[in-house]
């Protein structure tokens, strides 16, 4: 889809469709819903008198114009009460309004800056909104079908504004906005596609593709480097698999210095079994996406490198598959991770933090002065938050309160959770520093509380996306499968870092 943002008179744009916009409560159209009525002789106010518009979040109606109008067709689509207006409205509704027209075959739209000037939303923030609306709820993952999709797609959507004064900011949003929406669809890619493509060489040889195109800077640490590391913890998860593992990092050098201001570190299990301590089969398919904080990351630096803010930033991926095999880690076993600590293996289940600890290690042996880790890592996390916030955990409440506040822009919400002194007696272990498994409570936070243990003191926030990674159904600007949760938060993190 080509979106563009153009000076002109919606009511007089030759499209397929035209999507305006009805408020919740508003008792006749205004503006340009009003110039549209008139054309159609009262149609609308009509359907607005009848109550068949009301102007509900998401409602749609869409209106033929029979030749009274250069667009053949008038979509009103609701934005709920006025007051209550959000970008995250106005991208639900931009996407839920494209989604509809696909199905109908219509591929070439006009729509106006929805919500700019309502509740606070600027003009460059409704042109990044509909955009990400938009690319984000017609994305779809068909690679492996051979059918035809049963529907087109749509080519073109124009957001047009009467005053040319406000193109300057129209441009701008929508560019942020396309540049956001395809990291997010990228990291979906990445989650939806299945193990056996999307092994550890096939993340480092995406991060190479994003590396050339983005002119960010590569490594990819083979066995043998790690081993030279001492990043044991990684190793003994990897070698279970015959795949081999790889060690990711992609630079973006935004800033002055030659220090890494902030390390993106992200989870890369490319098929989590479990391992010795292997899964029930129910629901072992999801485990595809184990690598969704390293996909998130990848496409949250490559979008980045595109908006070139003034800081460095380091993408730190390790990746590998958890499988069982006659050479996997067992129970009972002990590894030496890249900062001397032991750990004992109590479930090789619990591998997601083996390989942070070695790529949090990795993070502060560069001097990385801040630190955001993204990992699906508890079944835990799911059961406490569900599918819609994400929870996060950390030692500095200021990088904490940027984080929660730039998941709020992006519409990725996420929910503060403890952590204390008390649960590190769960990880406590007879024969070695630690041990990689809790209690069978407050396994979201026993999981934190065991990656803490390599950070130290720089400020570090985990996200554990177990429960938003996936999600089950179609629902707003999300479609059923992977959400790319949490790319847009992680760029608007730096961004604000980087002011
Ligand atoms: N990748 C899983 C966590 C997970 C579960 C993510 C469901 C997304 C959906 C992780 O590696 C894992 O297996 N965690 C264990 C930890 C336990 C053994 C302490 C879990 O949550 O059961
Ligand atoms: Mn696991
Ligand atoms: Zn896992």
């Amino acid at each position: 889809m080509e979106i563009k943002a153009i000076t002109g008179d919606i009511t007089k744009i030759k499209a397929d469709a035209i999507i305006v916009n009805f408020f919740e409560g508003m008792l006749r159209p205004d503006g340009n819903l009003a110039v549209i009525d008139k054309a159609l002789e009262g149609t609308i106010s009509q359907l607005i008198n009848q109550g068949e518009i009301k102007g509900k979040l998401h409602e749609i109606t869409i209106v033929h114009s029979m030749g009274k109008l250069p667009a053949a067709r008038v979509v009103i689509a609701g934005l709920g009460k006025l007051p209550e207006l959000s970008q995250d409205k106005v991208r639900g509704t931009v996407a839920e309004t494209c989604r509809l027209l696909r199905q109908r075959g219509i591929d070439n739209i006009a729509t106006i800056a929805q919500g700019a000037g309502v509740a606070g939303i600027s003009v460059e923030g409704a042109a990044q909104a509909v955009t990400e609306g938009a690319l984000l709820g017609v994305y779809s993952f068909r690679k492996h079908m051979t059918k035809e999709a049963e529907y087109g797609e749509i080519k073109q959507l124009t957001i047009v504004d009467a005053d040319e004064a406000k193109l300057s900011r129209l441009v701008p949003g929508c560019n942020k906005g396309r540049i956001l929406a395809e990291a997010t669809n990228l990291a979906r890619d990445m989650v939806n596609e299945p193990a056996n493509y999307m092994t550890p060489s096939q993340m480092a040889e995406t991060a190479k593709r994003l590396a050339e195109t983005y002119g960010l800077e590569l490594s990819v640490l083979e066995r043998e480097q790690m081993q030279e590391l001492g990043m044991g913890a990684l190793l003994g998860v990897a070698q279970g698999s015959q795949q081999l593992p790889k060690f990711i990092t992609l630079h973006y050098g935004g800033g002055d210095s030659t220090e890494i201001d902030v390390a993106l570190v992200g989870k890369g299990i490319t098929f989590d079994s479990g391992g010795i301590s292997i899964k029930p089969s129910e629901g072992m398919v999801e485990m595809k996406g184990d690598m969704a904080g390293g996909a998130a990351v990848m496409a949250a630096i490559s979008a980045i490198a595109q908006l070139k803010p003034k800081i460095n930033v380091m993408a730190i991926i390790p990746a590998t598959e958890n499988l069982p095999g006659d050479n996997a880690l067992k129970p009972g076993d002990i590894l030496t991770a890249i900062n001397g600590k032991t750990i004992e293996i109590i479930s090789t289940d619990a591998e997601g933090r083996l390989i942070l600890a070695d790529a949090l290690g990795y993070a502060k042996r560069l001097g990385a002065k801040l630190i955001v880790d993204v990992a699906t890592l508890t079944g835990a996390m799911r059961v406490a938050l569900g599918e819609i916030y994400s929870g996060a955990f950390g030692n500095n409440q200021a990088l904490m309160d940027n984080i929660v506040a730039a998941g709020v822009e992006a519409g990725e919400l996420i929910w503060p959770m403890p952590m204390h002194e008390g649960y590190k007696e769960q990880i406590k272990s007879d024969v070695a520093d630690i041990k990689n498994v809790g209690s069978k409570y407050g396994g979201a936070i026993t999981g934190a509380q065991f990656i803490a243990e390599f950070v130290g003191n720089t400020p570090w926030v985990h996200l554990d996306i177990a429960g938003t990674f996936l999600s089950e159904k179609e629902r707003s600007y999300l479609v059923k499968g992977a959400t790319g949760v949490p790319v847009r938060t992680l760029v608007n993190l730096v961004l604000s870092l980087a002011k």
